[in-house]
């Protein structure tokens, strides 16, 4: 028996859902900072797509890079390497740490995580792998079994030998010991639970430098290098995915540059290819020649594609050109601002924290008890929408409600005074409408 179409609108008909909802218009054209629908209508981004377009959509030079390679070539034989591929990955080197000097080019942040937790593996001859909670590393099993923040339930075991740490969110203490101020409680904790239940085969840490998805969570001073120690002490390697936050988001080439800690592997993605799919991980010599020497096995269908790599350059390029690193620093606190300008004005802002042009917001019920208000944020983000403006809403758990802001990195000032006045005039009108009971 055939089951009746509900269709309301053509994307309903022939596409899989796959765990957010569509924005329901079409969206015809980007450039910038700035998308319009299929009716004309302008939208500010400041989500930058998916966390990719840091140069601005449609960047003239990822455009012009991207007819150079119709020149050259798009795809080649697996093992077949172009120059855009051996420059990018000499470009790479010259900007890491002199040990972080050998890549390998994916599509995918979980493919390149995926390569990483393998890398890892194989190196240490163990398997265990530690994430943190709220964490997001990408929708391929390996990637997925360390993601904490969402989507575990429903596909039965995850990879064996996944542990994880808690999220030192200082907001929401996942030990309910600090508030307002991580003290590093919550890694000791983590670490003893980490022992207890490993089974002595312990291979590494994944984690983001800053979480985003997670709650846009800023570590506190000298956590990472208490992680590295932690990691040492166990033979254990850091990994750092930095997708979102690589390439000037936290106005640095790569956020650990903040922190004063070297990740033993680091993977790439989002951001290096500005909108085009392209992820890199990156190990040392001495791990390349280990792992080759050991049978490492990671050929894709577009492993080394010069396409994406030569977008890459131009990438790479615009962001010295334009110094968007600066940029970001400089739009960043004029975002803040207004954020905390609106957290003043309405008590549903709860908190407003982050680093550069990736700035996350709370939105609770009330101050004290700091519960989430999911509905209400909901409400506020689709008119948001309404008013010309895409915000993304993520949930932490049963934990949080919160918006991540993250506009290009050429966003302008008088974007980001357009972003918060509608989002001021969003809040504003829900909240008069009844708010949650509206939503709900
Ligand atoms: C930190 C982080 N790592 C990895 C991924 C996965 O990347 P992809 O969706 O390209 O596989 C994401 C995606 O949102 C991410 O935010």
């Amino acid at each position: 028996m055939s089951t009746p179409h509900l269709t309301n609108e053509p994307w309903d008909e022939h596409l899989i859902r796959y765990g957010m909802p569509f924005v329901p218009r079409l969206i015809a054209k980007a450039r910038g900072t700035l998308i319009w629908d299929s009716e004309g209508r302008e939208i500010l981004d400041f989500t930058s797509g998916q966390m990719c377009a840091t140069l601005g959509h449609n960047h003239p030079r990822i455009v012009e890079a991207i007819r150079e390679a119709c020149e050259g070539a798009l795809h080649l034989f697996s093992g077949m390497l172009s120059p855009p591929v051996v420059v990018l990955s000499q470009r790479l080197a010259g900007l890491l740490p002199p040990r972080l000097s050998k890549s390998l080019f994916l599509s995918t942040g979980g493919e390149a995580n995926e390569a990483a937790l393998k890398l890892a593996k194989l190196h240490t001859g163990n398997f265990e792998v530690v994430g943190y909670t709220g964490s997001w590393h990408g929708m391929t099993s390996g990637a997925q079994s360390v993601n904490y923040v969402a989507g575990r339930q429903g596909y039965g075991p995850m990879m064996p030998g996944s542990l994880a740490l808690p999220a030192p969110n200082a907001y929401h203490c996942p030990v309910r010991h600090c508030r307002d101020a991580c003290d590093g409680t919550c890694l000791e904790v983590g670490f003893d639970m980490v022992d207890a239940q490993s089974t002595g085969a312990l291979a590494a840490v994944i984690a983001e430098p800053v979480e985003s998805s997670g709650g846009v969570i800023v570590p506190p001073e000298g956590y990472w290098q208490k992680v590295k120690q932690h990691c040492d002490k166990r033979g254990m390697l850091l990994i750092f995915d930095e997708a979102q936050t690589a390439f000037g988001r936290l106005g640095r080439d790569f956020a650990f540059q903040h922190f004063g800690v070297e990740p033993d592997i680091l993977t790439l993605s989002k951001t290096l290819g500005g909108g085009l799919p392209l992820s890199a991980t990156i190990v040392s010599e001495a791990m390349e020649a280990d792992c080759h020497e050991k049978g490492f096995m990671h050929p894709t269908s577009h492993v080394s594609d010069p396409l994406p790599a030569q977008v890459a350059l131009a990438v790479l390029d615009v962001l010295a050109e334009e110094r968007l690193n600066a940029r970001a620093l400089a739009m960043g606190e004029l975002l803040a601002a207004g954020l905390r300008y609106l957290q003043d004005k309405h008590e549903i802002i709860g908190d407003v924290r982050g680093f550069g042009l990736l700035q996350g917001v709370e939105l609770v019920k009330d101050r004290e008890t700091r519960a989430p208000d999911v509905a209400t944020g909901r409400a506020i983000t689709s008119r948001c929408m309404e008013l010309g403006l895409s915000m993304n809403i993520v949930s932490v758990g049963v934990m949080a409600s919160m918006w991540r802001i993250a506009p290009p990195l050429s966003v302008r000032s008088e974007e980001i005074d357009r972003g918060i006045a509608i989002l001021d005039q969003a809040i504003t009108e829900v909240l008069a409408e009844g708010g949650r009971a509206a939503a709900e």
